[in-house]
């Protein structure tokens, strides 16, 4: 399928649930499991899918392969060190892809160098150069990623992205590899490494950050680089990933969606389908979001105390800076509890079809009150059993939808 040219306010929205986030505890998948998040995060309209490690292992080869097979609207891309044997693999895994991708990693930091590959800067750099160049040969488009970005010196960093470029990288990612850097930091990185290598812009080369949430800031990083350049992101649904986890696609989504006055850059996603998507890969893993997870946690648009429920009431954008619908929440939810005060539970009789007097809803309110300091959940059907018997006979059709 041909690519359309993106305008230069475009971020490009990089899946990596099926890799980065496949590879952390708990969230292991089939190849079936995959395919069908695949096709949750190409209704969602992302426009690049991670699908997988193709060297890892042969249930990682033949995920990416199948993908490629099934979807056939975001470009599908393979991870591969900067070794023949990966980048080959990730070329026979993708073969069948529409569009594909090889991502070649190499650390750049000295730590990571001197420690893990036990190799100097100056194979580093050739071996950029020559692992770019064997994945250039082998596919139109190759990202490269030095691992550990945010840790290496900067001087290095900036020559080993001038020497992927010119192997014929067509995307350079700066990774937050172990969630380090600070918002201001990462963007200055992004300044100054697209300052330093004059191609970058000259040959429209895409900067993209990929950042992880050891101090929770992974959203915020992100962010800061899309302001700063970058026009590619790498996220996961539900911010799953090592650790504590990669940047919540979600939530950079809906920050740039509310907050466009901000950004100013448009992306190809279809806000509605983020709930969703959340929900198929929490049924696909072996955990979901926390309740209070921005956006798709259960809680996201939930309301319980009484003051933040009269004003749902009157009007929701007293406590909600955009409608639930607009991420795919099927309506909000006012939570009864001990917090909770008479203008919900009025409006919570009238859906269930009991419309009540002043006095009625005092003597209930205060029925109420006592129920829900002994009973965490209330229940519709906990709230009918405090109705006095001569109201609940007046009941009428019930309304179903809250909002
Ligand atoms: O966190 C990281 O550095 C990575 C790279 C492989 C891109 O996941
Ligand atoms: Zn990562």
């Amino acid at each position: 399928m041909a690519e359309t040219q993106k305008p230069a306010n475009h971020v490009y929205f990089f899946d990596t649930t099926l890799r980065d986030g496949e590879q952390s505890p708990g969230c292991s998948m089939t190849t079936q499991e995959k395919l069908t998040m695949a096709h949750a995060l190409e209704d969602l309209g992302v426009d690049i899918v991670e699908a997988g490690f193709a060297m890892a292992s042969e249930g990682d080869f033949a995920a990416i392969a199948t993908i490629t097979q099934a979807i056939h609207k975001p470009r599908i891309a393979s991870l591969a060190r900067a070794k023949k044997e990966d980048i080959e693999m990730a070329a026979r895994a993708l073969q069948f892809a529409d569009r594909a991708r090889i991502h070649v990693f190499l650390a750049s930091s000295d730590l990571h160098l001197e420690y893990k590959l036990k190799i100097s800067r100056a194979e580093a750099l050739d071996l950029t150069g020559e692992s770019v160049r064997l994945a250039r040969s082998l596919v139109d488009d190759v990202e490269f990623s030095p691992e550990d970005a945010t840790r290496s010196e900067l001087n290095f960093l900036v020559e080993m992205v001038r020497i992927a470029i010119e192997a014929g990288a067509t995307t350079i990612n700066m990774p937050d590899t172990v969630g380090y850097t600070t918002p201001e930091e990462y963007g200055q990185m992004f300044r100054e490494v697209r300052k330093r290598v004059p191609a970058i812009d000259a040959q429209g080369i895409i900067l993209s950050s990929h950042c992880h949430d050891d101090l929770g800031l992974a959203v915020a990083n992100s962010l800061a680089a899309i302001q700063n350049g970058a026009r590619q992101v790498e996220c996961t649904i539900n911010g799953i990933g090592e650790r504590a986890g990669n940047a919540a696609l979600e939530e950079i989504a809906a920050a740039l969606y509310v907050r466009g006055d901000r950004y100013g850059v448009k992306t190809g996603l279809n806000l509605n389908q983020l709930y969703p998507a959340s929900q198929v890969l929490g049924q696909l893993i072996t955990f979901r979001p926390s309740p209070n997870k921005a956006i798709v946690g259960d809680n996201a648009f939930a309301h319980e105390s009484g003051i933040h429920q009269h004003g749902m009431l009157a009007n929701p954008l007293c406590y909600e800076i955009m409608t639930p619908t607009l991420v795919g929440v099927a309506h909000n939810h006012l939570v009864l509890g001990k917090h909770s005060g008479r203008a919900a539970l009025r409006n919570r009789f009238e859906q269930l079809g009991y419309t009540l007097t002043r006095d009625e809803l005092q003597h209930t309110y205060y029925r109420f009150v006592a129920l829900a300091d002994r009973k965490k959940n209330i229940y519709d059907y906990d709230l009918v059993g405090i109705l006095p018997d001569q109201i609940r006979e007046k009941r009428r059709e019930p309304v179903s939808e809250l909002d």
